[in-house]
C-alpha cells in the first residue's frame, strides 16, 4: 500500500512538472526499475549514477521487454532522504541501443558529503541509493569494501547483503562479477536449483551476455550492495571468457569468433556498470584501467591485467616465464602506472587488480616454475618492474588489492620471495569469493612452501579495510555458508584483522 500512495504522489507530482514528462505516464506494462540503481566513480564533485530499464529483465532477447525507442529517465540528488531540497537533478533518454541502461556523470557538488539519489520513468519511482563524493585534502577516515568472483550457481549473495550493511564509503570490485558459463555438469547438480543460470548454457552473444547480467541484477543482496555505496569496478576474465589474454580466447569451448564474442562481452559490461563515459568500449577495446583519489587520504590505480597481457606461458615453462619482456599490464598501462605513482599526492596507494601479486610457489624453490601462469607469477618482470617502480618513486604506503582465487591470503610484498630475509617493500590483500567454490589449490601447503603469505581462508566473503592518515586495517569477512538460501541461518564474521602502519610496510 505504501509503495501505491507513493506512486499516486509521484504520478500527481509529475502532473505539475508537465513540462519535463514528455513519456506518456503509464506507457510501460509494469514498473521497469527492476535491476536497481547503482553508483560509481567518486570525485570531489559528483559519481556516476547508473540503472537499467526492464520491465522484464529475464526476456531471452536480452531487451528487458522494453519498447524499440528511447524513454525518458529523470534522476534526483539530495541531501536529504525526502529529496528536498534537490542537489542535482535531469532528464536523460535510455536507448534500446544500450539496452535501456542508463549512466548519468553528475557534478557540481559539495566535496565529501553524502547524498541519496534515485530515479522516475513512467511515472515509476527507482529504489533509492546513497553515495558520497570524495573529499578533498586529507580525510581522517575512509571505509571500504572489496571483493571478487561471485558465480550465481554456486550460492547465495548473503556476502553482498553484509557489505551492504557495514555501509562503506566505497566498494571495489576486482573481477568475475558475472561468469560466462554455468555450473559444469562434470561438478554435480547444481548446488541449489533455485539458482540456475539463464540460459543454461555458455554465454556468447551480446543477448546472452545482457541477460546474464540482468539475472545477477535481479538479487536483492547485490542490488542493496550497489545501493549502498559507488563501486569502482574492474573485470577479469570470466566477464568475458576463462583465462582471455588480449586477443587470445582461453578455452576453445565452444567454438567461435572470439572477436565477436569479446566486442559483445565488453559491452554488455560496460552497460550494466557505473562507469563513465570515458570507459565506454569501442569494439574489442575498453579504456578501462584509470585512477580514483579519495582526497589526499588514498588513491586507487585501477588495473586491467586481461586486455594487454602477453599469453600465459604453458605450466613449468621457465624459459616462457621468465623472458624480461612479458608484461601483464602492457607497456603503456605500466607507464600510466609509474607515472601515477611519482605524483605524491596520496597517504596510501592502492593497486586494484584481478590475479595474485605475491610469489605463489607450488615447493617454494627456485629451479620449478610450478606456479600459476595466469597470476603475476607467469609474469615476474612485469612485477619486479612494478615494485621497482613504486620503491624508486619512494611511493610511501604501495598497497595490493586482488580477486580472482576464491580464498582469502594476505601477503608480504617482496623482491625475493625465496632470500628469507629479503626486506618486504609492500602488502597484499586478496580477497576470497562472494560464491565462487574453491580451485583445488593447497592453501596450507603453500602458507608452508611460501612464508611471506600469511593466511588464508577458505570460506566465502569479502573484506572491509578502514584506512586513517596513520594506519590501515583489513577484516577478512566470512559467511557461514553461501549454499544456504535462508538469509536468517547465515552469520557473518571476521576470521582475521591486519593492519598496515604508515609507513612499514607489510602485515602487523
Ligand atoms: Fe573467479
Amino acid at each position: 500500500m505504501a509503495q501505491l500512495n507513493r506512486r499516486i504522489f509521484l504520478l500527481s507530482g509529475l502532473a505539475a512538472t508537465a513540462a519535463t514528462a514528455a513519456t506518456p505516464a503509464r506507457a510501460l506494462s509494469a514498473s521497469p526499475f527492476t535491476l536497481g540503481v547503482a553508483s560509481g566513480e567518486p570525485s570531489t564533485d559528483g559519481f556516476v549514477l547508473w540503472t537499467r530499464l526492464a520491465v522484464a529483465p529475464l526476456n531471452g532477447d536480452g531487451l528487458g521487454g522494453m519498447p524499440n525507442r528511447d524513454v525518458e529517465v529523470r534522476w534526483e540528488v539530495s541531501e536529504n532522504e525526502s529529496f528536498a531540497p534537490l542537489a542535482a537533478s535531469g532528464t536523460v533518454l535510455a536507448r534500446p541501443s544500450d539496452a535501456h541502461t542508463v549512466h548519468v556523470e553528475v557534478g557540481g557538488l559539495k566535496a565529501g558529503a553524502k547524498y541519496f539519489y534515485r530515479f522516475i520513468s513512467d511515472g515509476h519511482e527507482s529504489p533509492q541509493g546513497t553515495v558520497g563524493t570524495a573529499p578533498s585534502g586529507l580525510a581522517s577516515k575512509l571505509t571500504f569494501a572489496f571483493a571478487s568472483c561471485a558465480h550465481y550457481e554456486h550460492g547465495f549473495f548473503h556476502a553482498y547483503r553484509y557489505m551492504a550493511q557495514d555501509k562503506p564509503d566505497l566498494v571495489l570490485f576486482l573481477g568475475d562479477y558475472i561468469y560466462e558459463a554455468p555450473w559444469r555438469t562434470s561438478a554435480g547438480p547444481v548446488p541449489n536449483p533455485s539458482r540456475k543460470y539463464l540460459p543454461r548454457k555458455e554465454v556468447t552473444t551480446l543477448a546472452e551476455y545482457r541477460l546474464r547480467y540482468a539475472q545477477h541484477r535481479m538479487d536483492p543482496n547485490l542490488q542493496a550492495a550497489h545501493a549502498a555505496a559507488p563501486w569502482l569496478v574492474v573485470f577479469d576474465d570470466h566477464e568475458v571468457e576463462n583465462n582471455w589474454a588480449a586477443d587470445h580466447r582461453g578455452d576453445n569451448d565452444p567454438a567461435g569468433d572470439f572477436k565477436a564474442r569479446k566486442t559483445a562481452a565488453l559491452r554488455a559490461f560496460y552497460e550494466n556498470m557505473p562507469l563513465r563515459a570515458a570507459q565506454r568500449p569501442t569494439g574489442t577495446a575498453i579504456p578501462l584501467y584509470r585512477r580514483v583519489s579519495w582526497g589526499q587520504l588514498a588513491r586507487f590505480h585501477m588495473l586491467d591485467t586481461r586486455q594487454y597481457r602477453w599469453k600465459q606461458a604453458a605450466a613449468k615453462d621457465c624459459g616462457v616465464i621468465r623472458d624480461p619482456r612479458r608484461t601483464l599490464t602492457g607497456d603503456v598501462q605500466e607507464k600510466w602506472l609509474l607515472d601515477g605513482l611519482a605524483q605524491p599526492s596520496a597517504r596510501w596507494d592502492f593497486l586494484g587488480q584481478q590475479v595474485f601479486f605475491a610469489q605463489r610457489d607450488d615447493d617454494g624453490k627456485p629451479a620449478t616454475c610450478d606456479v600459476s601462469t595466469d597470476a603475476w607469477d607467469g609474469y615476474p618482470h612485469s612485477r619486479d618492474r612494478i615494485v621497482q617502480g613504486w620503491l624508486d618513486r619512494k611511493v610511501r604506503n604501495p598497497i595490493v588489492l586482488t580477486g580472482d582465487v576464491h580464498r582469502h591470503w594476505a601477503a608480504n610484498i617482496k623482491q625475493d620471495y625465496f632470500a628469507a630475509n629479503a626486506p618486504v617493500v609492500g602488502t597484499e590483500f586478496v580477497v576470497g569469493s562472494i560464491t565462487s567454490p574453491n580451485d583445488g589449490v593447497p592453501g596450507a601447503a603453500y602458507l608452508k612452501a611460501n612464508p611471506h603469505l600469511r593466511f588464508v581462508s577458505q570460506r566465502r566473503g569479502y573484506a572491509h579495510t578502514t584506512v586513517t592518515p596513520e594506519k590501515l586495517t583489513t577484516q577478512y569477512v566470512t559467511v557461514s555458508n553461501a549454499l544456504e538460501p535462508n538469509p536468517a541461518k547465515v552469520t557473518r564474521s571476521v576470521a582475521k584483522t591486519y593492519t598496515v602502519a604508515d609507513g612499514k610496510p607489510g602485515l602487523g
